[in-house]
């Protein structure tokens, strides 16, 4: 099975968020499968430079304002395509922000390109390779679908759409239908118009033949108006062709440096150093998260007084919101027992998960999210929000799942500041017994979390469009 994965980002070369982490593991995933897949990724600086000088597999004398040519190359044990197109993306900084801190304002053209690409090699493009599935991830990816079916009506290539966060639509102004080479026919409700503008995602969720997310629970979630952020109708028409697969994480970039929890110690201390933090009774909680409303962390502001009350600690890693950025600075200068760093640090992350006895993570929604599982690998108990990926990972320490034995973390539920000062209330309780807190962190560890399962989901999903064919 040849399969053309599309994304705006890929760990280890470009990461904004969850979506580099599995963009980057699937592949390797599927390798044992018998799925080969090729990644079609944005030439920006940081990937240029990463994968030296490659071979032109194919040219673009008019890609959107600019000429643009593919560049095959082997990287971080990846098969990537990488768009190589300066006006589009030679510049500097975060994959999708211009300096000023706001989107560029040609992001819809950017991704379009992206797409454009995209379905140019799955319609045969690139010499000597047909793929079967062009695998399209997010608004960035999402007129991929609708341009190959548009140009090559006839082409082999089978589509799907994977939903990594439903919140980001990549909407254009109508005016732009033209620029961006799009049919006036798909401006309407059952197209890729959205209240008046034009939707990537929506253009991918009405012409993909497959549509996937992240998680089972989220792909229930957002078939109803809470969660589906005016996509739900759609995607209640498609229902069908709509499904779950968990996420799972790269265990041999996320292995443990221990093997029993007894470990963690050593790493404790080494994160307490690094965020000047004291000794305390409590457990040490760490988050590792981008400030968004979405991750919920403005309830732990709140929950904080009773976590620290109880002898627990913060530490605190993230950066977004200026407000909430602000606020958990200022809750630092407040309280001895937290410690906070704004910004966005990959080595720092991995100590936090490493040390940390509890990671927290109160999302709003949440379609799978990573750093659970990662707390989860490392004996860090995740203690979570009761909504999408995140209630599809944690078994909780409800008195049920303690006397079964099975609990790995805690889940709280309605998400407010008042129940997950209540779940702060139990993590610490539990921490006070030993036994029980060994009992959950071993629990925890033994958990599967990696793509093992999921691979063979996704590689039934390929099978079943080919032989559908
Ligand atoms: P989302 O994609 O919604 O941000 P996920 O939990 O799926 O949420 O993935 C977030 C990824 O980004 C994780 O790998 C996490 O470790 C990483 N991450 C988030 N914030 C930071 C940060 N400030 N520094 C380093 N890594 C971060
Ligand atoms: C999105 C979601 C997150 C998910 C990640 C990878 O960023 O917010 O929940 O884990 O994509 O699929």
């Amino acid at each position: 099975i040849e399969v053309l994965s599309v994304t705006s980002e890929c760990a280890p070369l470009v990461k904004t968020g969850g979506l580099a982490d599995v963009a980057g593991a699937l592949p390797k995933a599927l390798e044992a499968r018998g799925v080969r897949t090729r990644t079609l990724l944005p030439g920006y600086p940081a990937v240029k430079a990463a994968i030296g000088k490659g071979r032109t597999v194919m040219k673009d004398d008019d890609l959107f304002g600019g000429s643009a040519r593919v560049i095959a190359a082997k990287s971080a044990g990846l098969d990537l395509l990488v768009l190589d197109a300066p006006h589009l993306f030679d510049r500097e900084g975060a994959p999708y922000l211009g300096p000023d801190g706001k989107d560029w304002p040609d992001n819809p053209e950017r991704f379009a390109a992206l797409s454009w690409i995209a379905a140019s090699i799955a319609g045969g493009a690139v010499k000597g390779w047909n793929p079967d599935i062009l695998h399209c991830h997010d608004w960035q990816a999402g007129f991929g679908p609708l341009y190959l079916r548009e140009r090559q009506p006839g082409a082999k290539a089978s589509t799907i759409i994977t939903i990594h966060n439903v919140a980001f639509q990549g909407l254009a102004p109508a005016r732009k239908l033209k620029t961006l080479r799009l049919p006036a026919s798909g401006m309407q409700q059952d197209g890729f118009e959205y209240w008046g503008e034009i939707s990537a995602l929506k253009a991918a969720l009405v012409t993909a033949d497959k549509i996937t997310t992240v998680s089972p629970t989220y792909a229930g979630e957002l078939m109803t108006a809470e969660f589906g952020m005016g996509l739900d109708g759609v995607l209640r028409l498609r229902r069908d062709d709509l499904l779950g697969i968990l996420n799972g994480v790269d265990t041999e970039s996320w292995a443990p440096p221990y093997k029993s929890p007894a470990g963690k110690v050593r790493f404790k201390r080494k994160l307490r150093k690094t965020m000047g933090l004291g000794e305390a009774k409590g457990p040490l909680c760490v988050v590792v998260s981008r400030l968004t409303e979405q991750k919920g962390l403005d309830l732990l502001i709140d929950a904080l007084p009773r976590l620290l009350d109880e002898g627990g600690q913060l530490a605190l890693l993230g950066s977004g919101d200026r407000t909430l950025e602000r606020a958990f600075e200022q809750a630092a200068r407040k309280f001895p027992g937290v410690a906070v760093r704004i910004g966005y640090d990959e080595t720092l992350a991995r100590l936090l998960i490493e040390g940390g006895d509890a990671i927290l993570v109160p999302s709003r929604f949440e379609p799978c999210g990573l750093t659970q599982l990662y707390g989860l690998r490392y004996g860090t108990i995740p203690v979570v929000a009761y909504t999408g990926g995140l209630a599809d990972t944690v078994i909780p320490a409800s008195p049920a799942g303690l006397r079964a034995g099975v609990a790995t973390g805690i889940q709280f539920h309605p998400v407010t500041a008042d129940a997950m000062s209540r779940a702060l209330d139990r993590l610490c309780a539990l921490y006070r017994q030993p036994d029980m807190w060994l009992t959950i962190q071993k629990n925890a560890m033994r958990h599967p979390v990696g793509w093992h399962h999921s691979a063979g989901e996704y590689a039934a999903l390929y099978e079943s469009l080919i032989s559908s064919r």
